[in-house]
């Protein structure tokens, strides 16, 4: 008799790693299926590895006939915003059309539950703040409709053939496993928290700050960062729930607190000591000035606490990570 597992698409990345460590220790039999285009097979240290893409149906049906596999938990796409613009077929491919070729694999071989990273950037410019999942989703770049058109699909296959899903959408992924096992590890970087970590470690030559003219207390943009290990707990509860019989659904996943780039930047040189050169740009195109997510469905429903929510936690796990990553 095959075991039930858990499929995990795009587990070597940051955040799917962080969710395989918690579901191994949680009991699951785990199955990281990921190409390794910017996924990295040391953060596979729990569970089985398979290399494949997704856009090889065979791959995926190889996987299906070999295990039994009872959800999906789907993070692999591409993220990078600015990369979307300019290349768009690469993001309409990856992130839409393949994850067409997932779902009817899971259709085929009778697999009915998906829980499936979305973001925030399905909401483009928020038109009030906190943002709740009931306000209108109009994203602003090629990355955010890859997401939403997902979302879209996830509810007509939902209406037609019985699919069960959790949509997550995070806000601002940050930080690091607290016992310093797994960070995050993209190339090329460009998330906030490890370049200026970068910068501090003395690794880039300084930290810029686009844009000090914002409508904001201190003129730089405020982001809603949301630690990976909390990440992670919201993607068990929500495992757990359809495991339950619960709807399917869609659920911010943020701290409901906001951080400016400059507070980022100052809790970085409180929590290393480190000095490092910070410099001034202008806005870049399609940044809000504020984003904040309301998780309070999420707490409602799935019973989510986030445990790290403070800026000083969130840096100080990630330069734990930093100071000695093994990806
Ligand atoms: N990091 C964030 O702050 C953030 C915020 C909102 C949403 N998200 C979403 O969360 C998910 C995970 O983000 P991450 O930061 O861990 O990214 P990541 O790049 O570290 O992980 C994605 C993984 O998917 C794999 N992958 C990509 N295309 C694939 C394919 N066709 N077949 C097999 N594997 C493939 C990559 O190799 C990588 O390991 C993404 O879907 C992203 O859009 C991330």
């Amino acid at each position: 008799m095959k075991t039930m597992a858990v499929l995990i698409c795009g587990g070597a990345g940051y955040i799917g790693s962080h969710i395989n460590k918690l579901l191994a220790q949680k009991g699951y039999e785990t199955i990281v299926f990921d190409n390794l285009v910017y996924g990295h097979r040391e953060a596979v240290k729990w569970g089985r590895f398979v290399e494949g893409d997704l856009k090889n149906s065979d791959e995926l049906d190889a996987v299906f006939e070999k295990f039994s596999v009872e959800a999906v938990l789907h993070f692999a796409a591409f993220a990078y915003v600015g990369e979307s613009v300019v290349q768009p077929e690469k993001y309409y491919y990856n992130n839409v059309v393949n994850t067409l070729n997932l779902l009817h694999a899971m259709k085929e071989h009778g697999c009915d539950k998906i829980i499936f990273s979305s973001t925030c950037a399905t909401y483009g410019v928020p038109e009030k703040l906190p943002i709740t999942e009931d306000l209108p989703q109009k994203p602003i770049n090629p990355y955010g409709a890859t997401k939403l058109m997902v979302e879209r699909i996830f509810k007509d296959y939902a209406c037609a053939y019985g699919l069960k899903f959790a949509v997550l959408r995070y806000f601002n992924a940050a930080g690091a496993d607290p016992k310093g096992e797994l960070g995050e590890s993209h190339n090329p970087e460009t998330h906030l928290i490890p370049l200026v970590l970068e910068a501090a470690a003395g690794e880039r030559a300084d930290i810029k700050v686009f844009g000090t003219d914002y409508p904001t207390p201190d003129g730089s943009c405020i982001r809603d960062y949301i630690h990976v290990s909390d990440l992670a707990t919201a993607h068990l509860l929500a495992l757990e729930y359809l495991e339950k019989g619960g709807a399917s659904d869609f659920f911010n996943l943020g701290n409901a607190q906001g951080t400016s780039v400059l507070e980022v930047i100052e809790t970085a040189k409180k929590v290393t000591g480190k000095n490092f050169a910070v410099t001034f740009a202008p806005r870049r195109a399609g940044d809000p000035a504020v984003l904040i997510g309301s998780s309070e469905k999420a707490q409602k429903v799935l019973g989510w606490r986030p445990r790290y929510g403070d800026i000083e936690t969130i840096v100080s796990h990630a330069w734990q990570w930093l100071k000695k990553r093994e990806y």
